[in-house]
């Protein structure tokens, strides 16, 4: 099956298993359940995880003689927990049948997993198994698995296992293998009928209960089937052993349901009280499969996308939404969480939420706008905690966490072990204060694209200002050279955290720090204005920002220090230029893989810091975030000319220098050559495409999915290959469309008009949906069109 809804394979890989149970999680905003094997448990191949949204746990343990503590997404129990024998022979699982078929695929529109798998055992009887699960879009709480089994040649007594594991732990990165992984106790496990169990847990540190309970009918098509049940209680394992006779050729399913709750749900009484309650209240499998695919239409709609003539990116491209909307979706607007940076789909990063979601928001504020704004009160709920912790580095403001996890605080490791080389080092990567930027351009972004002035009033201007304020005091000023500058921090690029043989960690004026901090106080200036008069006097006096403050910012965004190499190049930081020059051919050649250079030389003995070596990019991300039209005054505002040829060089030069170390990297650089060098754009486009579908890191997807370069591939059709941005009040285009990519379709909505783009070479047409809107803007290369609500405007190129 390969059309452009399916993810699919055609055989079983034992090697390949960690990977696809990555890419074929299922889950709802809520949870996300891997596309494990339900026959299996933990092991050298495969790995069941469940995780919920902002359900962590800490532990603390000692390594390399220091105390380190990590807070952890916690694998919950595993629900999917289910295989059969017959006759009393072996288990089914995929490691020890010998397999006739199988296929397993990722039904894209429907966001179910089918696996399909023909097998003989070992006494020659032939059997065919029907998998189907999903994680219910419209009941967040809600999931299930259905299992069809045929006897082919054989009579005899069927037997299934079914329950629910409690026995899980956090076990799925190897490199966390010295820190604790246990997080779940058990508080109790019991059945709730003759066919269903509960399960209750508490994570040991976070005290959130986690309630499972699971119901397993059979049938015979529409015929309810008598089995035998009998109560399989093994302490954190608990669940049926089902069993029937089957006639040769006869056919049973076993529909097993499932309802999750914790201690973080809102509307309930107790978890253990509401997982028992609705379990009940479900009807059958396809019942459910009806409202879940209703759900998901409606979703689609929204992120409605083609492209065609190319069914093979368009099927990577859906493969990213589906899993964008697993990890957030509508369901999430009712959470206290973020973004995590690897989905919820595996333990890498420990499930913290990093800067990614800059890379994300920008598909969510054009769809599901109510969405970006729950996922910013995340942020605004961690201010406090955040002005806390640039209060106790003696600053004013909030200093946002590089990872951030329950509470907000920084959850960045303090040592990160070396798989090379096989040492712990210290890692200094909390010292990525852009990461408030990146919170600031995301606040400003989502009240571009939709004009919610109540947010800003309550919650976006503050966290601006007190960015904006957080930055302005970390700059000091240089007499000297009679310039702003921030001294001891890392930017994007991790390659870099101090300089070659310094004796502290940071670096000095990292460009994109730098400019991003004129970016934010500009734009923390201009919230205050938008406001309602009396709410910014209230604000103004709450925190105490007085006009002395407002004027330094001006100050700031008129000299604030740049770095630039002698020849017109942005440095990426000062000295950057007097670093040494890596021989990139001679590592090529004997690493093959040079993407995580800062491991090989390190287990060289020698240090990233010492070359002129990015990670990923860094001063490009300028370039990235800002249009050439905003980047030009900031720049002549600080007094440095932009040369025409300024953004050009620093690209080659950043590009000759970089290996690509994030999955970050490839969309930013897309970007950033789509207007001068398509070819190479669409090289990096590509590769964006390929990030966690071809596991191009050798190894991370396994651990979970990278949501920024998910989210990043399908914004680059929608912004950057488009032109497509939404400031001054008006949606503007300026294509400039790879012939190579065919036709482009997707839907947005832009201030309440639901919008069918179309792009190709020589055209552009939009779309506008029936309603009552006021009309819209749009500019697109200089002409300037109204568009009225069921009407359509065409711009040629
Ligand atoms: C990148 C970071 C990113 C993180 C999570 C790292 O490899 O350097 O920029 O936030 O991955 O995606």
């Amino acid at each position: 099956m390969h059309d452009d809804w399916t993810w699919s394979y055609e055989s079983y890989d034992p090697a390949e298993e960690r990977l696809r149970e990555s890419l074929c999680a299922v889950g709802n905003g809520y949870l996300v359940t891997r596309g494990a094997a339900p026959e299996c448990t933990a092991d050298g191949t495969h790995y069941p995880g469940t995780y919920a949204a902002g359900v962590y746990n800490r532990l603390s343990t000692d390594i390399a003689n220091s105390r380190v503590e990590n807070e952890c997404l916690v694998n919950l129990p595993n629900w999917l927990a289910l295989t059969f024998r017959v006759d009393r022979g072996p288990w089914f699982g995929p490691d020890t049948a010998d397999l006739l078929e199988y296929h397993q695929y990722l039904d894209l529109r429907r966001a179910l997993l089918v696996r399909r798998v023909r097998f003989r055992d070992r006494d020659g009887r032939t059997t065919r198994v029907v998998q189907r699960r999903f994680a219910h879009m419209r009941l967040p709480n809600v999931c299930a698995l259905e299992v069809t089994v045929v006897a082919e040649d054989w009579s005899g007594r069927l037997e299934f296992r079914s329950g629910i594991d409690g026995g899980v732990d956090n076990g799925l990165v190897e490199r966390y293998r010295d820190l604790p992984r246990k997080h779940l106790d058990l508080l109790g496990a019991r059945a709730l009928s003759d066919c269903s169990v509960l399960l209750e847990m508490c994570t040991n540190q976070s005290r959130i209960p986690v309630a499972m309970a699971a119901r397993n009918t059979l049938y015979h098509g529409e015929h309810p089937v008598e089995a035998e049940y009998l109560l399989v209680d093994e302490g954190s394992w608990i669940g049926h052993d089902i069993a029937i006779d089957m006639r040769e050729g006869q056919v049973v399913t076993v529909e097993k349901t499932v309802t999750l709750s914790t201690g973080r749900d809102r509307a309930i009484s107790e978890p253990a009280v509401e997982a028992a309650r609705w379990l009940p209240r479900l009807g059958r499998f396809d019942t459910l499969l009806e409202s879940h695919v209703l759900a998901w239409t409606q979703l689609w709609d929204r992120f409605h996308i083609e492209l065609e003539h190319r069914p093979d990116e368009l099927r990577v491209l859906r493969l990213h939404l589906l899993h964008l909307l697993q990890t957030v979706s509508p369901n999430t607007t009712e959470l206290d969480a973020g973004v995590p940076a690897r989905g919820l789909h595996g333990e890498a990063y420990r499930g913290h939420i990093l800067w990614d979601e800059l890379f994300v928001f920008p598909l969510l504020n054009l769809r599901l706008p109510a969405l970006t704004r729950s996922l910013l009160r995340y942020r605004y709920r961690r201010l406090p905690e955040a002005v806390q912790a640039a209060r106790e580095e003696g600053h004013h403001g909030a200093m946002y966490p590089w990872q951030s996890g329950s509470d907000g605080r920084e959850e960045s490791q303090r040592l990160h072990l070396n798989p090379r080389s096989g040492r712990w080092i210290p890692d200094p990567t909390r010292l990525q204060r852009h990461i408030g930027l990146a919170i600031a351009h995301n606040t400003w972004q989502y009240y571009q694209a939709t004009g919610d002035r109540e947010f800003l009033t309550h919650y976006g201007t503050e966290m601006l200002v007190q960015i904006a304020r957080f930055f302005a005091d970390l700059t000091s000023y240089d007499r000297a050279r009679d310039r702003y500058v921030i001294r001891g921090v890392m930017g994007p690029d991790e390659f870099h955290s101090r300089y070659p043989d310094a004796q502290s960690d940071g670096i000095d004026n990292n460009a994109y720090t730098n400019v991003l901090t004129v970016w934010t106080v500009l734009r923390a200036a201009d919230a205050l204005r938008a406001m309602p008069a009396l709410a910014r006097t209230e604000l103004m006096e709450r925190l105490h920002l007085r006009p002395e403050e407002l004027h330094r910012w001006d100050d700031i965004s008129r000299k604030m220090f740049v770095p630039f190499h002698a020849d017109g190049v942005i440095s990426q930081f000062e000295g950057y230029g007097q670093l040494a020059e890596l021989d990139w051919a001679a590592y090529r050649k004997r690493y093959r893989n040079i993407q995580r250079l800062d491991r090989i030389l390190e287990a060289e003995g020698d240090d990233v810091n010492r070359y002129q070596a990015a990670k990923q990019a860094d001063v490009l991300m300028l370039f990235y975030l800002l249009s050439a039209d905003e980047l030009g005054p900031l720049f002549k505002r600080l007094g440095y000319q932009l040369e025409h040829d300024t953004i050009p060089r620093t690209i080659d030069y950043y590009l000759a220098r970089t290996s690509h170390g994030s999955t970050l990297s490839a969309v930013v650089h897309a970007w950033v050559l789509a207007r001068a060098n398509r070819d190479r754009a669409l090289e990096f486009f590509r590769r964006a495409l390929e990030s966690d579908v071809t596991d191009i890191q050798g190894g991370t997807t396994p651990e979970g999915i990278h949501l920024a370069a998910m989210a990043g591939s399908v914004d680059l059709l929608q912004r950057c290959f488009s032109g497509l941005e939404t400031r001054g009040d008006r949606l503007l285009l300026n294509p400039y469309w790879p012939q190579p990519l065919g036709v482009l379709e997707l839907s947005l909505r832009y201030r309440e008009h639901p919008l069918v783009l179309r792009i190709s070479e020589n055209r552009v047409d939009v779309a506008a949906g029936a309603g009552m809107q006021r009309a819209i803007e749009i500019a697109c290369r200089g002409q300037l069109a109204r568009l009225h609500p069921g009407s359509t405007v065409h711009f040629p190129l």
